[in-house]
């Protein structure tokens, strides 16, 4: 009897410690300023993401997944390491060519979700390009 009661609590105790690092999961900056450095264009072209305005609306499997060891896509599970877009999303990295820059691949998701919301009438990102590409960035 002891002994289960033992058990249990350790198991209590374990699951505890497991939610508390599940919750303390790196969420990252609440803004960010974009830039290619694996292989950036000549011309660098920054550009202005709202990180945590984002997080509010969608899952971070909206925008972040993995590899695996054959180099296809591996849906984003909770508590991954994230890495930079571009440290795939690169010319070196064995991408297709349509994904193998990281301006490619922000167009990709970024631009592509604001017009297809901007298009059902619903609140969305700027289509623009300097609605993303703001003026002075650095
Ligand atoms: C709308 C797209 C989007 C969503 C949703 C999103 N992120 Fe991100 N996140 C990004 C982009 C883009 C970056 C910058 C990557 C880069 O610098 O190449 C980033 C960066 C990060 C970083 C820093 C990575 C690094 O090494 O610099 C972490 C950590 C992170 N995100 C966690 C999360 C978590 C956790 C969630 C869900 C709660 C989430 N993100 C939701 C797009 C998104
Ligand atoms: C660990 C490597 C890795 C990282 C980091 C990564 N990707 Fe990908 N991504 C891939 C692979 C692999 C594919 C599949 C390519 C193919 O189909 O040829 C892919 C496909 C895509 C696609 C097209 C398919 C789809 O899901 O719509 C987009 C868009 C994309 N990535 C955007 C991003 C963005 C934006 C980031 C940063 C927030 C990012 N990726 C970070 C590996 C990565
Ligand atoms: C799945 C859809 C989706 C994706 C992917 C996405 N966005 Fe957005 N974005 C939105 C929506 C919706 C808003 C409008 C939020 C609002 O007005 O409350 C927004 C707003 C913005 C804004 C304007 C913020 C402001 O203060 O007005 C910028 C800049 C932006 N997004 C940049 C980006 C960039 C850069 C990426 C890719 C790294 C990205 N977005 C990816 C849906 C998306
Ligand atoms: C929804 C946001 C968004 C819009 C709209 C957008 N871009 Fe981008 N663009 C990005 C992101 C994110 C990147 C990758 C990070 C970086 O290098 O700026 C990028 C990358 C680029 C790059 C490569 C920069 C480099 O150093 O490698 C060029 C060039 C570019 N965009 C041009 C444009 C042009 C021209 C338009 C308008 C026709 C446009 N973009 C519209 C988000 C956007």
């Amino acid at each position: 009897m002891k002994k289960t009661v033992y058990i249990l609590s350790a198991m209590l105790l374990a699951l505890t410690l497991l939610s508390g690092i599940c919750w303390a999961a790196d969420k990252g900056p609440e803004e960010i300023v974009l830039k290619s450095t694996v292989d950036p264009a000549k011309k660098a072209k920054p550009a202005f993401f709202p990180h945590a305005l984002h997080q509010e609306k969608f899952d971070c499997a909206t925008c972040h997944h993995g590899k695996d060891a054959d180099g296809k896509q591996v849906a984003y599970t909770e508590g991954q390491k994230i890495e930079k877009c571009d440290a795939c999303h690169n010319t070196k990295a064995g991408m297709t060519e349509k994904l193998d820059t990281f301006k490619e691949a922000a167009h990709a998701r970024c631009k592509v979700c604001h017009k297809k919301l901007k298009k059902e009438g619903k609140d969305a990102g700027p289509t623009k390009c300097n609605g993303c590409h703001k003026k002075d960035l650095k």
